[in-house]
């Protein structure tokens, strides 16, 4: 009979696969045994696996290049990491090894683009598209930046006061963007987003505060929508209003050679998850195409600003079952060392879904189970998958430990989350230990941060 955890998950995936396989009954993440990891640094305990990184910057890359090539594209593309999904250094380090721009969304921001200037890790004609709601700190930190030497820094306009702003005590040349305020999906609970310039209110913008002003020159549309790069019928149409609002902006601003399409690649939260990168990427760039050429325009660089596909894949979040609660005769609730809501904060605020996975005892029978996180918050709870509304674990037995794993959960966790602040309940933030591989393909760690101490915690709250 095939009642094993094992079974279940071949049945109901393609497993194994490129990233997941199983070795005596253990799991293995891209190679690496993560009971070796877990047996070294305990639980719980956030990894992070660099060499992922690149591989997905070196994919996105790939697929608009090979798209633009089939197509004759007459411009170039950009690939800009978004700084908000993930700030660590090392997260940083890694993203510029391969050669990419920069998107920023508040005053500190721009602290981060300096300090990696000054360690000689980030060039000065790097593009730095700065997005957000400008405060006077932010506005400060850019002019700061264009006065430094950066020669690529653009901030995108995210309302109409900003650029009197941006010119206030400051005489060099200015180039700037500006964002589309995008209509909302419909099911959505407004009509209009409120980052960005009405649709209608652009281009007579632009005729009364750029064109005539010698200081400044608009370079950028940016156009982005929360709710990804999907094949619907509502990003095609968004996308479409986008790029012919491009091309009537360019027949009055010939400076304007860039169309800015945001971020929202999609990243795998379950392990059949399809989605077809190459065939989106290549009809945005061939949309692009045809209508600027029904325009007579000039088609634009692209530049696009990937969060979660530039470092959640990187991530994961390891836990041990510590408990097993049964209340009542078919509700099992296995507790975890730690809490969902202060370590995975999406699980809780936007019901978000990832890969999660038994990571030892795969030849047990499996049952179904509550996972509960250590808060005393009932909301502090796991118990669903994108493809099935039940989770499932081999067996609790009490005579050894259950370890479990969530993967891809590298992007935005840690900074919701307040890493190494103040934590519901004091659970602390946990371990964080950083995998890369050697010249020889070997893989090492190296722990980034402890868990947080009740002493850390007492400080902040002022004991
Ligand atoms: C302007 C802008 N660009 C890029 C991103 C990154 O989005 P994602 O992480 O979905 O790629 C966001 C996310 O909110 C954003 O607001």
């Amino acid at each position: 009979m095939k009642n094993k955890y094992f079974d279940l998950i071949e049945q109901t995936f393609e497993f194994p696969n490129e990233e997941f396989a199983v070795v005596e009954n253990e799991l293995m993440w891209f190679g690496i045994p993560l009971m070796d990891i877990i047996k070294q640094y305990g639980t719980p305990l956030r990894i992070a696996y660099l060499p992922k990184i690149g591989q997905n910057i070196q994919r996105a890359k790939r697929m608009f290049n090979v798209a633009m090539a089939k197509v004759d594209y007459n411009a170039d593309y950009h690939y800009c990491y978004c700084t908000k999904s993930s700030h660590f250094s090392f997260i940083l380090e890694e993203v510029l090894r391969h050669n990419v721009h920069i998107e920023t969304s508040s005053a500190f921001d721009i602290n981060i683009i300096e300090t990696l200037h000054e360690q000689g890790l980030l060039a000065a004609d790097t593009f730095v598209i700065c997005n957000g709601f400008k405060r006077p700190q932010y506005i400060e930190n850019i002019q700061n930046l264009i006065n430094c030497g950066f020669t690529n820094v653009l901030p995108i306009l995210d309302n109409k006061f900003e650029l009197d702003l941006l010119l206030k005590d400051f005489d060099k040349k200015l180039q700037v963007g500006i964002r589309i305020a995008s209509e909302e999906e419909p099911k959505f609970d407004f009509y209009t987003s409120r980052l960005g310039i009405r649709y209608k209110d652009i281009i007579p913008y632009y005729k009364t505060h750029i064109a005539g002003n010698d200081q400044v020159e608009l370079k950028m549309l940016h156009f982005f929508i929360n709710t990804g790069v999907k094949d619907t019928a509502y990003y095609w149409n968004e996308l479409s209003k986008a790029i012919n609002l491009y091309c009537e902006l360019h027949k009055v601003c010939p400076t304007l050679d860039s169309l800015n399409i945001g971020g929202g690649f999609p990243i795998q939260t379950h392990l059949d998850m399809v989605y077809d990168f190459e065939y989106m990427a290549e009809e945005i760039v061939a949309q692009i195409k045809n209508i600027c050429s029904k325009n007579n325009v000039p088609e634009p660089d692209i530049f696009t600003e990937f969060g979660s596909f530039t470092v959640g894949e990187s991530g994961a979040m390891l836990y041990s079952i510590v408990n097993q609660k049964k209340q009542n005769d078919r509700e099992l609730w296995n507790m975890i060392d730690s809490s969902f809501m202060t370590t995975l904060p999406d699980t809780w605020a936007i019901n978000q879904r990832y890969v999660f996975l038994a990571i030892n005892n795969w030849d047990s029978e499996y049952e179904r189970v509550n996972l509960g996180g250590l808060t005393c918050d009932s909301e502090d709870f796991y118990n669903a998958e994108v493809h099935s509304n039940a989770i499932f674990l081999p067996k609790m037995q009490y005579d050894r430990e259950q370890y479990i794993g969530f993967f891809h959960t590298g992007a935005y966790q840690e900074s919701l989350s307040g890493f190494g602040g103040i934590q519901h309940c004091l659970i602390p933030a946990p371990k964080l230990v950083i995998i890369d591989k050697d010249e020889n393909g070997e893989y090492f760690t190296k722990l980034f941060a402890k868990e947080q101490s009740y002493k850390s915690m007492l400080k902040i709250l002022g004991y």
